[in-house]
């Protein structure tokens, strides 16, 4: 049984009638019988339903380090995690292989995260909005059917085809990098690890924070328009509409204000926000949302006026507009939140906290991208004939 770190986590013990499971170094064990330590309420419970490897290496309880990564552990860490896996092994059955995994290429294709990143690095230099539209796309990915690649399947009827996922981009770099990959590598490494890799380098490389993220998802056969909207967050939508629709897959209220940073790089379309505008009877537009900075609407209405050609874009974020930095979030102080639900995240007191903290202090900001990306790029993710490994990322392999 293979499972997706998602699936993993229904197994931490909140549910009496499931087992526990605890995974090392990708192998995972039913420790229900040590229900006393893993079960909620002990001492260990923050390591149920989870790869806990860097904690036990580290002998820490912080849950930053309840994660399989064991980047940067020293030969003492390793020896001390070595012997827990022994310890389990003698204690506990193994019920399954976690689905995804760090370095899940290093046999296959050792090169492939050094290729996606190289692909990247050079479309962004010939083109600097690639970064934004590289993280778009694998939140689009991701949001509808899983990270399963499944937006990139073209034809009638398909994710891409839908008009939600029009001013979508970045296909050509995923196809670049599945090229050199299928040339070096073929039928080895999935498009939606692609995607997932690409936008983390997309980050990176636009100076945001360095992660690492498992790999061996696998490409999704399925790719439904009719899926597209009701699984997108609408600029109109409320906090609580968002809050339902990232609560849907698995992502919580500090992970919406996290991710919403993606804005801190990017373009949007005039149409995009023109819901905060309205014209006047001279066809002159006027601001109807009075929550945003007047001299910002000015500048907005001035950049997009009424009868602006379709193709018009502005930056997301005024300010630093190509930095993956934490200016989003002192611009949403400022009154300078691009879509409404960009500024519903200053309006309501469930969020405004955590926006004041970004925007005082980045490193913390880049702490919680970290985690949050992490969870973002492993929601439903496909294993083993769910999916497939795809020889073209623009149609499925197999029917
Ligand atoms: C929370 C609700 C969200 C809403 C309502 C929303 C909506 C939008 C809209 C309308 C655009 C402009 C698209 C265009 O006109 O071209 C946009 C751009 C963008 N969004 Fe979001 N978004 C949300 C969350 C996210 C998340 C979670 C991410 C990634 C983690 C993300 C990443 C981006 C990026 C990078 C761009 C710029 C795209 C480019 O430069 O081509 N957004 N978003």
């Amino acid at each position: 049984m293979d499972l997706t770190p998602q699936q993993l986590s229904q197994y931490n013990g909140t549910d009496p009638s499931k087992p526990i499971y605890v995974a090392i170094k990708g192998v995972i064990y039913d420790v229900t019988t040590g229900k006393s330590f893993y079960g909620p309420g002990g001492a260990y419970a923050m390591f149920a339903g989870k790869d806990a490897s860097r904690a036990l290496a580290k002998m820490s309880k912080n849950e930053e380090d309840v994660t399989p990564n064991l980047d940067g552990l020293d030969e003492k860490q390793i020896g001390v995690l070595n012997d827990w896996v022994q310890k389990f092994q003698a204690k506990y059955p193994v019920v399954g292989r976690a689905a995804l995994s760090f370095n899940f290429y290093a046999t296959s294709c050792p090169a492939a995260e050094f290729m996606v990143s190289n692909t990247v690095r050079s479309a962004t230099s010939a083109d600097p909005t690639i970064p934004g539209k590289l993280l778009r796309l694998l939140f689009h990915d991701c949001f509808v059917e899983g990270c399963d690649a499944s937006v990139l399947l073209q034809g009638n009827g398909t994710e891409r085809s839908d008009p939600a996922n029009t001013s979508v981009g970045g296909f050509s770099v995923i196809d670049s990098a599945k090229r050199v990959l299928e040339i070096f590598c073929p039928e080895t490494v999935s498009c939606a690890d692609i995607i997932a890799l690409a936008a983390r380098d997309a980050v990176a490389i636009a100076g945001g924070p360095e992660i690492a993220i498992p790999t061996g998802r696998r490409d999704g056969k399925v790719s439904s328009a009719l899926n597209v909207r009701p699984n997108i967050v609408d600029t109109s939508f409320t906090m609580d509409e968002m809050l339902k629709l990232f609560n849907s897959k698995g992502l919580s209220l500090d992970d919406l204000v996290t991710l919403s940073g993606a804005h801190t790089i990017g373009v949007a379309h005039c149409n995009a926000f023109s819901d905060r505008f309205q014209p006047d009877s001279k066809g002159k537009l006027t601001l109807v949302d009075k929550s945003l900075d007047t001299s910002y609407a000015e500048e907005l209405m001035k950049k997009c006026p009424a009868g602006v050609s379709s193709s018009t874009t502005v930056n997301n974020d005024p300010a630093t507009s190509f930095a993956f930095d934490n200016q989003y979030y002192t611009n949403l102080l400022a009154h300078k939140g691009l879509f409404q639900s960009d500024s519903v995240l200053i309006e309501d007191g469930r969020t405004r906290k955590q926006v004041e903290a970004f925007a005082n202090d980045q490193e913390s900001f880049f702490r919680s991208w970290g985690e949050s990306f992490l969870k973002l790029t492993t929601i439903e993710v496909k294993t083993d004939d769910e999916g497939e490994i795809r020889r073209s990322c623009s149609f499925a392999t197999t029917n």
